[in-house]
Parts: structure tokens; C-alpha cells; sequence
């Protein structure tokens, strides 16, 4: 479940961050972890100048540099500096902790990029403070860059949508002019090898026809209107006109729906283009081996009641570095004109729509896709 406040852990203090402290005196350094530590900070300490630029090196940028200035080799201003280079100040805050507080030394250690600056001896309390203001600045900045990342992607969609509708749109009245006259021509076809050919015009137009209802679909903008829906029937009106094709390349078609049934709140339509992409995906993952799809539905009490539909094949498993990506959007693996990789989006985003949820797994024992609708209320 998500958090209904975002920034309610913000405000906390230390969120296990990690501390890079640069302290050449044993005991000072000890101090710092503790007091780190116990703030919830998750603390390294580098002994001298020359460990903390070989850590920094090796392991990238730590959430907080604490620097102590005078190190041996290596200063603390030299390794800020050298930081600084690498790390703006959002991404990495640098505090200095050092006995040199007359003012030439305090520009010369903002100069070098700190961020902050804190004079020996200092106050425990109020170090802790400072760190804790800088990191959850840097949390906050996170959480925004985070926020900033959907925005885009939510952008880019709204726009491909736009897009994608308004060509759809436009490709639908060619592509019938196009089908009508070459099932005209093909009533008529003089041979068999025209006959063919028209054949696979027809058939190539059905294709981009779909491509179109995909690209419709994925633009369509109006909320879903909800009637009670037999589930049972919309599934075997589904299975039903894939029969034929399923049964030529030898898929075992199971299914196991029980007599009763709730009705789900839904839209008809909408739910047999899902459950029609999700058979189309399961049988052409069945390829020609010819083995088992299994179609059921079940209803369930909890956590609200509901119909689960599950559509299970026993093909090859999608590999675990897929299966995260199967719901994004235009992805597919499916070779050249074969797949838009907008099915499974669309399937996702219209049993969202329904108040649902659609979830897959896949292994060794295959693939199963569960879908769960909330039943129509009485
Ligand atoms: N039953 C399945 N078995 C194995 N892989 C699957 C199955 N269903 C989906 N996938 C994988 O998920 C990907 C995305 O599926 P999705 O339906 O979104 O797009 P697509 O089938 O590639 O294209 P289209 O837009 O024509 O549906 C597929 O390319 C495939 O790799
Ligand atoms: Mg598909």
C-alpha cells in the first residue's frame, strides 16, 4: 500500500543514510559515529586524507561528507574540492568541522564547495542538527527528481496518446475502403493465385485494423461504464473465436467455469479485449507446440468480493528480466511487425479502470495471468 503521506518520512531523521567521515583523531572520530549512529545514519570512517579519496573513489558519492580540515596528506579542503568537482551540492552536502574559525578560513572552506561549516569544539546536539537539515533537504530534493521522473513519463504517454488516437483515427476509413474492395475483387478473382494474393491483403489489413483498435483504445479518454457482466460469457465468447485457430495448432483448450457466478460492475467490450489479448499472448507463447490453455474464473469473499479470473498456458516461462516489463508500454519481444507491446498496458490500465487488479506469475509449471473484477453491488 502506498504511503498517503509521501513526505510524512521525509520529516524523520536519520533514514539510514550514509555518513563519510574524514577524522584523523581516533577519539574525535568516535564521538562522530555514535552520535551518528544513533541518529539513525549509517557512518564510515576514513582515518586520513588518502583512505577517504580512495573510498570516495571506489564506492561513489556517500549521502553526507563530513570532513575534518587539517588530515594528514591530504587536507579536508583538498578533498572537498576534489568532491565538489565531482558531486554538486544537492547530491552530495559536505560539512566542515574544523578548530580554523577565523573568517579567511571559513570563504576559503565555502570556496571549496562545502556546504556547511562547524567550529571545534562543537555542540553534539547541534551537529547532529545540521546534518539532519542537510540530508532531509536531500531527501526532499529526491522525492521531487523522483516526482519530476512520473510527470514525464505520464507526459510522454498523454502525448503518444494523443497522437496515437488522432492517426488510428485517420487510418480507420482508408483501411476499410481497402478491405471492402479487395473482398469485392476476391468474390471475383479470375484464379487461384489472385485469389491468394487478395486473401493476404485481407488479411494484412485485418492486421493494421487491429493495430488501429490497440492505438484507439490506448487514447480513449472517457470513463468506463459499468453494468453487470457475466464473466463466464464474456470468457466463452472469447475462447469462441479463438477455438478454431487453437485447435488447428493443437492447443488443449480447458475450461473450467462454475455454473453460478457473481456478475461483475463492468464493460462487456472492455472485458473480452483484455481477456482476448491475453489468449492472443498465450497462444502465440504456445507457438505450434500444441499444449495446454486453461481459462477459469472463481469468485473470492476477500478482500472484497470479487470474481478472479485466471488464464494459465504451460509455455516456455517468461524470464525473470521480462517479467517486470510485460505492463509497460510498447514493450514487446516479439520480432518486427509481430507485437505493438501495447496489450498488456491497455489490459492493465482498463481492469484498473473496473476498480480491479491484474497480476501475473510465470515459471517452470507456465504462465498464468489473474485478473480480479469486483462483483456488480446488489
Ligand atoms: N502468456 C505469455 N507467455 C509468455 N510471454 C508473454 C505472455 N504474455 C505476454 N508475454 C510477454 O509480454 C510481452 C508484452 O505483451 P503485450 O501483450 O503487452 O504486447 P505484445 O503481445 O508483444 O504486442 P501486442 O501489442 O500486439 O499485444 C510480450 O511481448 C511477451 O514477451
Ligand atoms: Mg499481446
Amino acid at each position: 500500500m502506498s504511503d498517503p503521506n509521501p513526505h510524512a518520512g521525509l520529516m524523520q531523521r536519520g533514514a539510514g543514510e550514509h555518513v563519510l567521515i574524514a577524522e584523523d583523531d581516533a577519539s574525535a572520530a568516535r564521538v562522530l559515529r555514535l552520535l551518528l549512529e544513533q541518529a539513525g545514519y549509517r557512518v564510515t570512517v576514513a582515518a586520513d586524507g588518502e583512505q577517504a579519496m580512495r573510498i570516495l573513489d571506489e564506492q561513489g558519492a556517500p549521502d553526507l561528507l563530513l570532513l575534518d580540515w587539517m588530515l594528514p596528506r591530504i587536507s579536508g579542503l583538498e578533498i572537498c574540492h576534489a568532491a565538489r568537482q565531482r558531486w554538486d551540492a544537492l547530491r552530495l552536502p559536505i560539512l566542515m568541522v574544523t578548530a580554523k574559525t577565523d573568517p579567511e578560513s571559513v570563504y576559503a572552506a565555502f570556496d571549496a564547495g562545502a556546504s556547511d561549516y562547524v567550529g571545534k569544539p562543537f555542540r553534539g546536539a547541534e551537529l547532529r542538527a545540521r546534518i539532519d537539515a542537510h540530508l532531509r533537504t536531500r531527501r526532499l530534493m529526491e522525492e521531487r527528481a523522483r516526482m519530476e521522473g512520473h510527470l514525464r513519463e505520464r507526459d510522454k504517454l498523454f502525448t503518444l496518446g494523443l497522437l496515437a488516437g488522432g492517426v488510428a483515427h485517420d487510418l480507420n476509413n482508408p483501411l476499410a475502403v481497402i478491405s471492402a474492395h479487395a473482398q469485392i475483387l476476391l468474390r471475383r478473382a479470375a484464379d487461384e493465385d489472385s485469389a491468394e494474393q487478395l486473401r493476404d491483403i485481407i488479411g494484412a489489413v485485418d492486421r493494421c485494423s487491429r493495430i488501429v483498435n490497440d492505438m484507439l483504445n490506448f487514447a480513449r479518454r472517457h470513463p468506463v461504464e459499468r453494468g453487470p457482466v457475466d464473466v463466464a460469457d464474456v470468457l466463452r465468447a472469447t475462447v469462441g473465436m479463438r477455438e478454431r485457430k487453437l485447435s488447428t495448432s493443437g492447443v488443449d483448450v480447458q475450461v473450467q467455469l462454475p455454473d453460478e457466478l457473481p456478475l461483475v460492475a463492468g464493460d462487456w467490450h472492455q472485458l473480452q479485449q483484455v481477456f482476448l489479448n491475453v489468449l492472443v499472448n498465450a497462444e502465440q507463447a504456445l507457438g505450434e507446440r500444441g499444449r495446454t490453455l486453461r481459462v477459469s474464473a472463481a469468485p473470492v469473499s476477500e478482500p472484497a468480493p470479487s470474481v478472479v479470473v485466471e488464464l494459465w498456458n504451460d509455455g516456455p516461462p517468461i524470464p525473470p528480466d521480462v517479467l517486470p516489463h510485460i505492463f509497460d508500454p510498447l514493450f514487446t519481444t516479439k520480432a518486427g511487425d509481430e507485437g505493438t507491446g501495447l496489450g498488456l498496458f491497455i489490459c492493465r490500465r482498463i481492469i484498473r479502470e473496473h476498480g480491479g487488479w491484474m497480476d501475473v506469475r510465470s515459471g517452470d509449471d507456465g504462465t498464468a495471468f489473474a485478473i480480479r473484477l469486483p462483483v456488480y453491488p446488489d
